[in-house]
C-alpha cells in the first residue's frame, strides 16, 4: 500500500506495519504475517477479531438507523443496551448514560458526581481524591484524575487540582510481614485521613480502578480495601466512583470486577469491552440515588455530545453482551484465567527478573524487576518495557507493557488481556513467545 504520509501517528518515528485483517485471536499484516493479539490492544478486543455476529449486528443497525441526536430521540439498542447493563450490574446501579470513550466516560462521572451535590444543596463540594500510579483517560479532566506521572507532566499547569493517595498495591506498598487485610484497612485509612485533611464537606468523590490498569499492571485490591473505602465514603457523604473501562465489561470474569470485592459504587464508568473494538462506545452507570438527584432536582445532566448514544455503538455493544451470555465466556474468563496463572508461574514463578506475576481474570500482568529481593527496578534508561514490545513484536506477539511501575518512572510491566474466548493452547503459546521475550530483552 502507498502512504500518503498524511496520518498524524501515535508515535511520529519509524512507520508502523499496516494492519489489514483481524481472524480471531490474530491480526494480519499487509504483508501477510500474523501476529497473535495477547492484549486484545489496549485491552480491548475481548471477543477477538471478527465475530461475525457482532459485524452482522452492526451492518443490521447501519442500515436500520445509523444515528439520531440524544437531543430528538432515543433509539432501540440504546434502550436495550441500558437494560443488558443495568441487567448485569450488582445492586442498584440502575442508569446508563452513554460516550464513545473511556476518558469520555470518566469526564461524564466526573462531573455527575458533582452535579449530584449541587442538585442536593451541598454546593461546597468541590474535590476529588484520585490515587497515584492510576490511568483514567487522557482528556483533560481525566488526566487531572490519573496519578500517571509521565502522562501529566506536559499539561500540568492545565489541569484541575485534584487530591491523591496512594493505590493498593500491596507487591510495592505492603510493609514486609503485614496481612493483607492489615495492608487494605491501612491503604483505605489514608482515604478517610485525606477526606478529613480537604474537610469532608468539600469533597465531591474518590475515584479509583477497581483493578489498576495501564499505569501498574493488572493491580487488583486486596480483600477487604474496596468494602473499607466504600465505608469512609459512606460516613462523609462522599460518592465511590470506579473506573471499569479496562477491568470491566466481563474481563476479570464478572460483568464488574467490584462484585468479586463485595461493593457496589455510586458510579463505574465502561469502555474498551463494552464494544469490543468493533465500535467505540463507552458508559457511565449510576445508582437510581444519583439519577434522582438529576431528574428531581434540575432535570439534565449539564453534558452531552454529539455521538452520545451512537445506535450502531449501541446495536454492536448490545451483541457483545449477546456474546459474552451465549458463549458463556464470563466462565471461560475465570477458567482461563486461573490456567493463565498457572502458566505464567510455571514459566516466570524461578525467574530472578519477574518480580510479581499478579492480576484477575484475564487481565495479568508480570512485572520486571533487577533484583528480585530487593523488587529494585531496571534502570528506566534501558527502556525495557518497549523493548519488550518491539522484541514481542518480532516474534509475532503483541502485549501491552508499561514504565513507571513503581513511582511514574521506574519500573517495567506487562500487561496481557487475551480474549474471553481464548483456547488453552492459544495461551500456552502466548506465554511461550513471552517467555523467550523476556529472556531475550533482560539483561544479563
Ligand atoms: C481504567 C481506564 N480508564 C479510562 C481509560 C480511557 O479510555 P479511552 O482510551 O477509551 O479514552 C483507560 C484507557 O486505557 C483506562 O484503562
Amino acid at each position: 500500500m502507498m502512504r500518503a504520509e498524511h496520518v498524524f501517528h501515535r508515535f511520529t518515528g519509524p512507520l508502523l506495519p499496516v494492519a489489514v485483517r483481524g481472524e480471531g485471536i490474530y491480526l494480519i499484516d499487509e504483508a501477510g504475517r500474523r501476529y497473535i493479539d495477547a492484549s486484545g490492544g489496549a485491552a480491548v478486543s475481548c471477543l477477538g477479531h471478527g465475530h461475525p455476529k457482532i459485524v452482522e449486528a452492526i451492518a443490521r443497525q447501519t442500515a436500520a438507523l445509523e444515528y439520531v441526536h440524544t437531543g430528538f430521540f432515543s433509539s432501540e439498542p440504546a434502550e436495550e443496551l441500558a437494560a443488558a447493563i443495568v441487567g448485569m450490574c450488582p445492586g442498584t446501579l440502575d442508569r446508563v448514560w452513554y460516550t464513545s470513550s473511556g476518558s469520555e466516560a470518566i469526564e461524564a462521572a466526573l462531573k455527575l458526581a458533582r452535579q449530584y451535590h449541587l442538585e442536593r444543596g451541598d454546593s461546597g463540594r468541590r474535590h476529588f481524591i484520585t490515587r497515584r500510579l492510576s490511568y483514567h483517560g487522557n482528556t483533560l479532566g481525566a488526566l487531572a484524575a490519573g496519578g500517571s506521572a509521565w502522562r501529566r507532566a506536559p499539561y500540568e499547569p492545565m489541569l484541575i487540582d485534584v487530591s491523591s493517595v496512594d493505590p493498593c498495591f500491596q507487591y510495592r506498598f505492603a510493609e514486609p510481614g503485614e496481612s493483607p487485610e492489615a495492608y487494605g484497612a491501612r491503604a483505605a485509612d489514608a482515604l478517610e485521613q485525606e477526606i478529613l485533611r480537604l474537610g469532608p464537606e468539600t469533597v465531591i468523590a474518590f475515584v479509583a480502578e477497581t483493578v489498576v490498569g495501564a499505569t501498574a499492571g493488572a493491580v487488583p485490591p486486596v480483600p477487604g480495601y474496596l468494602r473499607k473505602v466504600r465505608e469512609v465514603c459512606d460516613r462523609y457523604g462522599v460518592l465511590l466512583i470506579l473506573d471499569e473501562v479496562m477491568c470491566g465489561s466481563g474481563r476479570t470474569g464478572t460483568f464488574l470486577s467490584c462484585e468479586q470485592d463485595g461493593v457496589v459504587p455510586d458510579i463505574v464508568t465502561l469502555g474498551k469491552g463494552l464494544g469490543a473494538g468493533y465500535q467505540p462506545i463507552g458508559a457511565v452507570v449510576c445508582t437510581s440515588a444519583v439519577y434522582d438527584a438529576v431528574a428531581q432536582g434540575s432535570a439534565a445532566l449539564k453534558h452531552g455530545q454529539t455521538y452520545n448514544a451512537h445506535p450502531v455503538g449501541c446495536a454492536a455493544a448490545l451483541a457483545v453482551l449477546d456474546a459474552i451470555w451465549d458463549e458463556e465466556l464470563l466462565i471461560r474468563v475465570l477458567d482461563a484465567g486461573r490456567r493463565l496463572t498457572g502458566l505464567l508461574a510455571d514459566r516466570f514463578g524461578d525467574d530472578p527478573h519477574v518480580g510479581d506475576i499478579r492480576g484477575r481474570g484475564l487481565l495479568q500482568a508480570i512485572e520486571l524487576v533487577e533484583d528480585r529481593s530487593t523488587k529494585t527496578p531496571f534502570d528506566p534508561a534501558l527502556g525495557l518495557h518497549q523493548r519488550a514490545k518491539a522484541e514481542a513484536f518480532e516474534r509475532g506477539l503483541l502485549i501491552y507493557p508499561g514504565g513507571g511501575t513503581v513511582d511514574g518512572r521506574s519500573g517495567d510491566h506487562i500487561l496481557l488481556a487475551p480474549p474471553y474466548n481464548v483456547t488453552d493452547q492459544e495461551l500456552e503459546l502466548i506465554v511461550g513467545l513471552l517467555g523467550d521475550t523476556v529472556d531475550a530483552v533482560v539483561p544479563a
